[in-house]
């Protein structure tokens, strides 16, 4: 898969802030997911990002900043810990939920009284949101529901005739969502799991972080269980004995696709098969799962990955994509 993102002459970026100023939306590379982007402080816009993917009103949009020196502009009662993972994990990955500045649309936040922010590291975006000089909504560009697109042709995908202004980043190298911290008051949450794992963040803010899991009471806006989902029904199954139970079992008809790190299973039509680190099955993730869900397939098996907190984020994803 090609990550590096081709070079987009400046005058393609600045002909991007200006639908931004003219409130229109944009669909921009990050490091993690295309975004569908939108001015932060316009109404209308961040109004037209909710009708364009179908999502809830109740589901707030992550603010997508230049530099961390941003923050204090959109948030207020900053803890230090939040300080010191911004200056050390931006531009990248990492999504803070902090109480919100009074100006902060609440058609944003969906209501609430804290905001999300992050800044990208995606030299497009960087460079976007430089030359926009503000903060941009940018929720994944796909339909509500749907998995993440992760190059510029899976954007077009979600939306066909509908589709935005796309500047190609090429594709997105982390490949999977951020990792969403609460931070309020001195026990920080674990929103949405990503690539920056608790024990990175424990390590470098000092702090005791609270994991999916660990804390049970935390509504999580956004987090239903049948998000990312393909259109095809996915099965998550552990190793290789499930897998062959599964096919043993299943009609001879019945066209099956695997997305796992074990060798292609006989029997099964399509497969994709993840390379063994975490970071690069998170790069090949949702690639690999729209790869299969185009293919006419009855069932995709999935196979669950190792349970360390390396594999949180993909762990997460994948048990959404296959429903409760
Ligand atoms: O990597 C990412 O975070 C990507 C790229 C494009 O930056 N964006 C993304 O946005 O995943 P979206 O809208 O698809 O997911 C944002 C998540 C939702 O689950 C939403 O509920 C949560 O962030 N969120 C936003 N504001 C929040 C808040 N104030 N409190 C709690 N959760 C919040
Ligand atoms: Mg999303």
């Amino acid at each position: 898969m090609n990550a590096t993102p081709p070079d987009l002459p400046q005058s393609t970026i600045e002909r991007a802030v200006s639908e931004l100023s003219l409130g229109h939306l944009v669909a921009i590379p990050t490091e993690t997911v295309y975004g569908l982007a939108a001015d932060a402080t316009n109404e209308q816009a961040i109004s037209q990002v909710f009708v364009l993917k179908g999502r809830p009103p109740d589901r707030p949009l992550i603010v997508h900043l230049a530099a961390a020196e941003q923050l204090s502009e959109w948030a207020l009662d900053i803890p230090e810990y939040a300080r010191v993972w911004a200056d050390e994990f931006w531009p990248g990955p990492l999504t803070l939920v902090l109480p919100k500045k009074a100006h902060v649309s609440t058609t944003l936040t969906a209501g609430q009284s804290t905001v999300a922010c992050r800044v990208p590291n995606h030299p497009v975006a960087l460079a976007t949101l430089t030359s926009f000089d503000g903060g941009l909504v940018a929720p994944s560009a796909n339909r509500y529901g749907h998995i993440s697109p992760t190059t510029a042709e899976a954007v077009h995908e979600e939306f066909g005739n509908q589709t935005p202004m796309v500047l190609d980043g090429g594709a997105c190298e982390v490949g999977i969502e951020s990792t969403i911290v609460a931070c309020l008051g001195s026990k920080p949450e674990i929103l949405r799991a990503g690539m920056i794992t608790a024990e990175q963040l424990e390590t470098v803010g000092g702090v005791r972080v609270n994991s999916p899991g660990m804390a049970p009471n935390i509504v999580v806006p956004g987090q239903v269980s049948t998000h990312y989902a393909p259109r095809t029904r996915c099965q998550l199954l552990a190793g290789p004995q499930a897998v062959s139970s599964f096919l043993d079992a299943a009609s001879s008809d019945l066209r099956v696709g695997y997305l796992g790190w074990q060798p292609a299973p006989s029997g099964v039509e399509k497969s994709v098969i993840l390379e063994a680190c975490p970071a690069a099955s998170a790069r090949q993730l949702y690639a690999g799962l729209r790869e299969l869900d185009r293919a006419g397939l009855d069932v995709i098996l999935v196979e669950s990955p190792p349970s360390d907190q390396a594999w949180a984020g993909i762990r997460d994803r994948l048990q959404r994509a296959c429903g409760p």
